[in-house]
């Protein structure tokens, strides 16, 4: 038995402030997580960033829950995820799996964004999730996808910055994603739009086929790099 210092008692208590600090850090984030996934109408949060006109584009977007989605608008994002990605899942240790991510992308708590042009073309999408990650309310972005003829102007920037703002106005930490690292276009996108290696990352030991991106949403006002003159 020893008998306490006053210097081993202040360690006990700023540990537990520390602890307590930590545990109100973890229960404000899940408060926010639920506030954000009980909003009716997350448009009128990024309103003026979801009309994009430029480099020939004419794109409108919305934002809907995947309940409420139109089946042929979900049956269009499952079709281009498979078209975009099926051969880069095969070639790693993730594999396809048809179900598994119809599964995923159809979850109830998965919420997309979704552009079409002034034909009501499809063009792209994002499906993303207002989450607890690593102990951090995050926005995380499941696919962000655009048609092949969409591509290069300017519109998967404008999505992520989409996502963006409705990160920092629902109060998210960050928008996080997973990267396929032999997926050098996407690479090269997220680093242009602003995204670095998260701290959640996997050491390549451990996984040397994907990478935690993020971007935090302190950046978001700032966050207007835009390559391509937009509206
Ligand atoms: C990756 C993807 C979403 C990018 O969308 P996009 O609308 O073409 O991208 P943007 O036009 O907004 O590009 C913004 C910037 O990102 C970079 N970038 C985008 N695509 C790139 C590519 N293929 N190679 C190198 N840099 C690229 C450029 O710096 C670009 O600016 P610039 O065109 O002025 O040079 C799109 O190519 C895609 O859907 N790919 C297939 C699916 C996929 O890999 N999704 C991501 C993983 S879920």
């Amino acid at each position: 038995m020893g008998k306490k210092t006053v210097s081993s008692m202040n360690k006990n208590k700023e540990k537990r402030q520390a602890r307590k600090l930590e545990q109100r850090r973890i229960a404000d984030g899940m408060a926010h997580v639920t506030k954000a996934n009980k909003l009716e109408d997350l448009a009128s949060l990024c309103k003026e960033l979801l009309v994009y006109k430029s480099n020939d584009l004419d794109v409108d977007m919305y934002i809907q829950r995947v309940t409420e989605l139109d089946k042929n608008v979900l049956q269009w994002a499952i079709d281009l995820t498979e078209r975009n990605m099926k051969s880069l899942y095969e070639t790693c240790a993730w594999g396809w799996n048809r179900d598994r991510k119809i599964e995923e992308m159809t979850d109830d708590s998965a919420w997309y964004l979704i552009a079409k042009d002034n034909k009501d073309k499809l063009l792209a999408f994002s499906h993303f999730r207002f989450d607890m990650d690593f102990g951090d309310p995050v926005l995380y972005c499941y696919e962000v996808q655009v048609e092949s003829d969409g591509r290069r102007r300017g519109l998967g920037q404008r999505v992520l910055r989409v996502l963006e703002r409705v990160a920092h106005a629902t109060r998210m930490r960050c928008v996080r994603l997973t990267a396929l690292t032999h997926n050098p276009s996407a690479s090269a996108f997220f680093r242009a739009c602003g995204y670095s290696l998260d701290d959640t990352s996997p050491p390549k030991e451990e996984a040397n086929h994907y990478e935690i991106l993020s971007k935090s949403t302190c950046m978001e006002d700032d966050g207007d790099t835009q390559p391509h003159n937009t509206t």
